[in-house]
């Protein structure tokens, strides 16, 4: 049987400020995903938060883009967004850019993940979610999971690993897509996937036709969808693992460098990314550092058994200690670069007043 995995997300609204979800609101969520469940909608689901977003994480057998599917999330989101809005949460609504659904909820500032897959007998299915940062922020990770032998031993050792991946990397200001051969075209995929800003990985596949696809990353880019900054994009991720794709320990591993990633305060820093547990959904110390979060499970007909907080564990205390470092570092340099991002990057930006006001102040 196809199953469809659809993990779709919104900032709603959040509390104090940018910091985390409003638990009644995700209790709400999760009566609005059981109506849906009790109607046949959708086999199964998880209600999760990364830091001030709402995970929905669902499965069904209607395939990828499908108008129900997305609808059902909008409407929820929308819901929310009200309610949010009568409790006087923090950006209530924030990441809902239109007033009304139009076929397929990309391009109406949710973000959306999602993968059609042959379930295995076995299937195992892990699922990440990051908050203040971008899209992008899933290219290391990713990289590491599926194409660094350093990362993957089964990229060496297993022979069902052993011929590579492919990567379908999206440019996401042209909304183009190439797609480039790992280990043989690696160069070329390390010299787009370096930029994060602006080249994506959103699918991997297996050159293995049986397998197909591996993993998949919402690109939905916030900033280019409402002409101006609303939000940082906070990317979700899902992840197929063992037999023939990474073991699950080969999968977390990609994430105990704590490597930088833009976003952070005002979406206008670089910071390093810190994996946590759920406990720790949360963004704080300058609204943030920028967190990811990762839930296992194995899939049966559709049915999410055997749910594993992944981050949860002390194996990722010394990565979140060294986080904790980088972070007291890197804010140290305050407003200079490379602490605060580039002029052409940064969400916020005071500058062309700036210029304005100083404009007849320049002088040779
Ligand atoms: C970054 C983020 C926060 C806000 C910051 C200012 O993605 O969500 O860092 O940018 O708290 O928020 P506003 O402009 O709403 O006061
Ligand atoms: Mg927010
Ligand atoms: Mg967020």
């Amino acid at each position: 049987m196809k199953t469809t995995i659809s993990l779709i997300k919104a900032d709603i609204g959040s509390s104090p400020g940018h910091v985390t979800v409003y638990e009644p609101l995700m209790v709400k969520a999760e009566e609005l995903m059981q109506e849906a469940k009790d109607e046949n909608k959708i086999i199964d689901f998880i209600v999760f938060n990364a830091g001030d977003d709402t995970e929905l994480l669902m499965t069904h057998q209607k395939g990828v883009d499908n108008e129900e599917i997305h609808k059902l999330a909008w409407d929820i989101f929308m819901q929310l967004g009200k309610e949010a809005r009568e409790i006087g949460l923090y950006g209530a609504g924030q990441d809902l850019l239109k007033d009304a659904f139009s076929g397929n909820i990309k391009g109406m500032g949710p973000g959306c993940a999602e993968i059609e897959i042959e379930e295995r007998p076995a299937e195992p299915i892990l699922v990440f979610a990051m908050d203040k940062t971008e899209p992008g922020a899933f290219n290391y990770p990713i990289f590491q999971m599926f194409a660094n032998p350093f990362n993957t031993a089964g990229l060496i050792i297993d022979p069902k690993l052993h011929d590579g991946f492919r990567f379908s990397v999206m440019d996401i200001y042209k909304n183009q897509f190439v797609d480039l051969k790992c280990p043989e075209e690696m160069y070329d995929l390390l010299a787009l996937i370096g930029a994060p800003g602006q080249y994506v990985v959103k699918y991997v596949d297996s050159k293995d036709t049986n397998l197909g696809r591996a993993a998949a990353v919402s690109t939905d880019k916030l900033a280019l969808i409402a002409g101006k900054y609303v939000g940082k994009d906070d990317p979700v991720a899902i992840v197929r693992s063992q037999s023939g794709f990474p073991a699950v320990g080969e999968i977390v591993e990609a994430f105990t460098l704590g490597h930088m990633v833009s976003g952070w305060m005002r979406g206008s820093h670089r910071g390093p990314l810190m994996p946590v547990s759920l406990d720790f959904s949360q963004c704080v110390r300058f609204d943030g550092p920028p967190r990811v979060v990762g839930l296992g499970f194995q899939l049966k007909n559709g049915q999410f058994k055997g749910g594993v907080d992944l981050f949860d564990d002390p194996s990722f205390d010394l990565t979140r200690a060294r986080v904790n470092e980088i972070a007291e570092y890197i804010r140290r340099h305050g407003p200079f670069e490379p602490s605060r991002l580039p002029l052409s990057e940064m969400e916020y930006t005071t500058l062309p007043g700036v210029l304005k006001k100083l404009q007849d102040r320049f002088h040779d």
